[in-house]
């Protein structure tokens, strides 16, 4: 374990926590706001070590100039300020000198919120680049330096990776929870599989060659699995693959057969129709959603038997309430048996909350593709320049 912020000194400190605020936004409203309620728990208890606390954040991705308004944090201020009493303050200038001007002129008791980070990307993509002299900025602003922004783990930028080589640095109690909850997965009660669905794929499909060696199934849907299906020469219509990953699904399933488990029927729409096909029968105008009841079946005759479960990804299109039905009765079955399930990735996650399962798993990661990269190395960038505890 890497040591946490109640094994460093903040107290009475100026202390920049990285937090990882990016959160879903639609008409102007967070959707879903896990991951700013999981990271008070840190905050309170800086307020309570009487340190200055600056917090620091990226939402979304910055590319244009016009991404400044829409990627503001000035919403995710509001919504800290919901839950902190109105102590949140937003500092939108990009001038280090003026931030550190602002926070030595910051009242006893509040909180300063610095703008995205990826602002910076704007100016030679120096947040994503990790360049060293925003770095080292970030670094001037404080004694201390706490991550706490798990779902960026897997990511080198300044914020996270290059301000922690320039301030002695732990990480925060909402990172500290993931990596003890993930943990269980480096030593599952067998046997023990993995679900794998959503729609981004490609990222997904590499870390399939190196997760598949440590379970006993791979269980895929959503739109992953069609690109299994079509490097098996199966028909899927209209739905989305990913083209520059067939060869490779064809070595993974000669070598992995046992272990790989596809739909055999799904539910999709042909001609603005909603239809259930088998794994035969699907024409060039079907377009895959969900999977179908004999997947499903399927399915709960391979999970029956297993000890742990790690979820990443919907099994079909959730979003819409007609291709619910293949997550949803899956969510059922596991949570019916005292098996250990884990679920990463913010779509699943929403999911799980949306259908009504969020209290019967036995935790929900605030990573996605983060959670896939530290199951596949845990070594990740965010970790690596914060110390190990001696146990
Ligand atoms: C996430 O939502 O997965 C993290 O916040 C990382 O975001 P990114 O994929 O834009 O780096």
């Amino acid at each position: 374990m890497k040591i946490t912020i109640k094994d460093i000194n903040v107290q009475n400190k100026t202390v920049i926590v990285r937090c990882d605020f990016n959160v879903s936004i639609k008409d102007n409203k967070i959707i879903d706001d896990t991951r700013i309620k999981e990271s008070l728990k840190t905050i309170k208890y800086l307020e309570e070590q009487n340190s200055k606390i600056i917090l620091i954040s990226h939402l979304g991705k910055v590319k244009t100039a016009a991404d400044k308004k829409t990627y503001s944090l000035e919403i995710v201020k509001n919504q800290l300020n919901k839950y902190l009493d109105n102590k949140v303050e937003l500092e939108t200038s990009l001038d280090f000198n003026q931030i550190k001007k602002r926070i030595k002129s910051l009242p006893q008791g509040k909180i300063l919120l610095l703008e995205n980070t990826r602002f910076y990307d704007l100016d030679n993509q120096k947040e994503s680049n990790c360049d060293e002299n925003l770095s080292q900025n970030y670094a001037s602003l404080a004694d201390v330096f706490i991550n706490d922004a798990f779902a960026t783990i897997h990511r080198r930028h300044a914020s996270n990776y290059g301000i922690s080589k320039y301030l002695p640095s732990a990480i925060g109690f909402l990172i500290e929870k993931e990596l003890q909850n993930l943990d269980i997965l480096n030593n599952p009660k067998r046997p023990y599989a993995i679900i794998m669905g959503g729609s981004k794929i490609s990222d997904k499909l590499n870390l399939i060659n190196s997760l598949i060696e440590k379970v006993d199934y791979l269980l895929i849907g959503g739109a992953m699995s069609n690109t299994f299906l079509k490097a098996s020469k199966i028909e899927i219509g209209n739905s989305l693959y990913e083209e520059s990953m067939l060869d490779y699904c064809q070595k993974l399933m000669t070598k992995y057969q046992n272990k790989i488990i596809l739909p055999i029927d799904f539910k999709g729409l042909t001609n603005n129709k909603v239809k259930t096909k088998n794994i035969k029968t699907i024409d060039k105008d079907f377009t895959i959603f969900d999977i179908g009841p004999k997947t499903i079946k399927k399915y709960e005759q391979v999970l029956k038997n297993v000890n742990t479960i790690f979820w990443n990804g919907p099994l079909g299109k959730y979003e819409e309430q007609i291709y619910q039905k293949g997550t949803k009765q899956i969510l059922k079955y596991i949570t019916k048996y005292p098996k250990t399930t884990i679920l990463g990735g913010g779509d699943i996650v929403s999911a799980c909350n949306i259908l009504g399962y969020q209290n019967k798993v036995s935790f929900s990661s605030t990573g996605g593709g983060a959670t896939l990269s530290y199951l596949e190395n845990p070594n990740q960038p965010g970790l690596t320049n914060i110390e190990n505890k001696e146990i």
